[in-house]
């Protein structure tokens, strides 16, 4: 019989808790943190509290709504990182007490991987290898999938994250955190040929948006000194060229992969494939270039649990388990 998971997910700001059986998602609750907006970014003291009183509630909704109890799991995933190292623990330490006291095996799970992972969960599915572009807040990576449990970085970015991309150049105008989803929303209705920020010139896998970050900064500086209500004024057609600007990096970067390593088989993943403009630009792009193209469930897009179970089921197949002495990492390499 199949095992049933229950996964968990805290690397940051959302707290999460899935079931997985067979590659089905039974139940996947989120509970986001409204908390951090005032300050402008994630604050993690605030964000492990948030977690600590989350966990429970959420749990029981995901285990109500698949009908299960927790004596009923085969097995506690948990992501282990990267992430925020008071939130990870948050996780960590509730699924190493979940296992200790049902007597049921723990599994930690690499929460880029689970990323990736999560364009197995629902169909159409990527058949291996499979290129993936993984794009959150805190990464931006060009992974080579060659297996559910094997795949590789071959890609990077040099400095800030696409999602970090998003969510400063959202701070420069004035906008409140998380960023990404508001230059998306306002940037629907904009111009985004109006204005042209610039793109980096590194290495073939490699990306780099911290010089879009400055040319925001100078840009929104130079109309302001000259006439104060201009950004407020323009700000569908500036969030519109700057998400232009972030997803033709993205674009052009995963067409010279796909080149290089001869796959055509493409994906996006993390936060920021949630972003509408990249999912159109990938669709146009893949018809235009004979790519066969993957894009999450938006569910399966931010942080979830689902993946967490998902992968933890991929890794249950493979005794692939966790002892209770087992740390949350900060980093982790893939
Ligand atoms: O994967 P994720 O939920 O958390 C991390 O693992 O970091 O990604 C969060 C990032 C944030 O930077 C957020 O602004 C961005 O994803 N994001 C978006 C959108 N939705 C989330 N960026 C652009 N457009 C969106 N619709
Ligand atoms: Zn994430």
């Amino acid at each position: 019989m199949a095992a049933l998971i229950l996964g968990i997910e805290s690397s940051c700001d959302d707290t999460s808790v899935a079931i997985c059986r067979d590659g089905k998602i039974l139940s996947n609750r989120v509970a986001d943190q409204k908390v951090h907006q005032e300050y402008g970014g994630v604050v993690p003291e605030l964000a492990s509290r948030a977690h600590q009183e989350n966990i429970v509630p959420v749990m029981n909704a995901a285990l109500a709504d698949a009908g299960l109890a927790l004596s009923d799991m085969d097995a506690f995933a948990f992501t282990r990182g990267p992430g925020l190292i008071g939130p990870l623990l948050v996780g960590a330490s509730f699924a190493k007490g979940l296992s200790l006291a049902l007597a049921k095996p723990l599994i930690a799970v690499h929460h880029m991987k689970a990323h990736v992972l999560a364009h197995f969960i629902d169909d159409p599915i990527p058949e291996f290898p499979f290129l993936c572009l993984t794009v959150s807040g805190g990464h931006t990576q060009l992974v080579v999938v060659r297996d559910f449990l094997e795949m590789e970085v071959v890609g990077q970015t040099l400095d800030d994250a696409a999602g970090e991309a998003f969510d400063k150049s959202a701070k420069l105008l004035g906008l409140p955190y998380p960023g990404g989803p508001l230059i998306d929303k306002l940037g629907r209705e904009g111009d985004p040929l109006r204005f042209s920020f610039p793109e980096p010139d590194v290495g073939p896998l490699e990306f780099s948006f911290s010089g879009l970050k400055t040319s925001v900064l100078r840009f929104v500086q130079k109309k302001r000194a000259s006439d104060e209500a201009f950004v407020g004024q323009h700000m569908s057609d500036i969030c519109a060229s700057i998400q232009h600007s972030i997803v033709s990096i993205l674009m052009r970067k995963l067409a010279q992969a796909s080149e290089k390593l001869g796959i055509r088989q493409l994906g996006i993943a993390g936060g920021v494939s949630a972003n509408s403009y990249l999912r159109k630009q990938l669709i146009l792009k893949g018809e235009e270039a004979g790519w066969e193209v993957f894009v999450p469930d938006f569910q399966y897009c931010t942080d979830n649990a689902a993946m967490v179970a998902f992968t933890g089921e991929k890794q249950f197949a493979a005794a692939d388990f966790a002892d209770a002495s087992v740390e949350p990492l900060a980093r982790w390499p893939f």
